[in-house]
């Protein structure tokens, strides 16, 4: 059985996708930190995030890969473990912008799709349940206020020691949320049969919960 969660920055996907994996003893896979591999791998290089084409022509210098070290995902830019580095809201404001090119998301589809064929997959991102696993046995649209999502990132940002503005990220969050419904190719958006879990007013735990009964009805 494979669970899609789709849903917009902050609504707490990887949070609660890692804990339900753990519990159900699932493979969790983020799709988006491939995305951020990518777009560190081009901010490294100063490559012009605008620039299409620019950018579809350094793809081929770029290996994504995943792996997994005591249960963790770890995501390897051309060898290099960047998990910890791609952690940052300039590397996924770099990520939604180049996800939106045809050549970037093409380049992820297919390892996105092995990763579920090979094990049974917890999978968060944006377009899981639309276009990667439309198949994928659990759908779950997971969101949040905008004003929770950016008190989120904040006090996740504030916990690591990094600077952080509350009404920089909320901004941030709204332009990313924008570009990722807005574009052409996978935009965000929920897929028909996905169930919404709106995670406001709730508790981790209280999300897990939700989700996992999704899950028991769906099996
Ligand atoms: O989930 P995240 O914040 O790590 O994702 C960073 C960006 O990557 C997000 O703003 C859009 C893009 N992304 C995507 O287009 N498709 C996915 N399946 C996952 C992420």
């Amino acid at each position: 059985m494979n669970i899609a969660i789709d849903g917009p920055a902050g609504a707490g996907k990887s949070t609660v996708a890692k804990q339900l994996a753990k519990e159900l003893k699932y493979i969790y896979v983020d799709t988006g930190a491939m995305y951020r591999a990518i777009g560190l791998y081009l901010i490294r290089n100063k490559v012009d995030l605008d620039d299409e084409a620019a950018v579809a022509a350094r793809l081929p210098e770029i290996q994504v890969r995943i792996g997994y070290r005591r249960g963790e995902q770890h995501v390897y830019l051309n060898g290099e473990n960047v998990s910890r580095r791609i952690r940052t809201q300039k590397v996924g404001n770099a990520a939604s912008k180049t996800s939106a090119y045809g050549a970037v998301r093409g380049k992820l589809l297919d390892l996105q799709r092995a990763l579920a064929a090979e094990q049974d997959v917890i999978m968060d991102g944006r377009d899981i349940g639309t276009v990667v696993l439309p198949d994928a046995e659990v759908k779950i649209y997971l969101t949040a206020s905008v004003d929770v999502r950016a008190e989120r990132r904040y006090l996740e940002y504030r916990e690591k020691g990094m600077d952080a503005d509350l009404e920089t990220i909320r901004r941030e969050i709204e332009e990313r949320d924008y570009r990722d419904m807005h574009r052409e190719i996978a935009p965000l958006k929920r897929a028909e049969d996905a169930v919404v879990v709106d995670t406001s007013d709730m508790t981790v735990d209280q999300a897990v919960e939700a989700i996992r009964a999704i899950a028991a009805q769906r099996a």
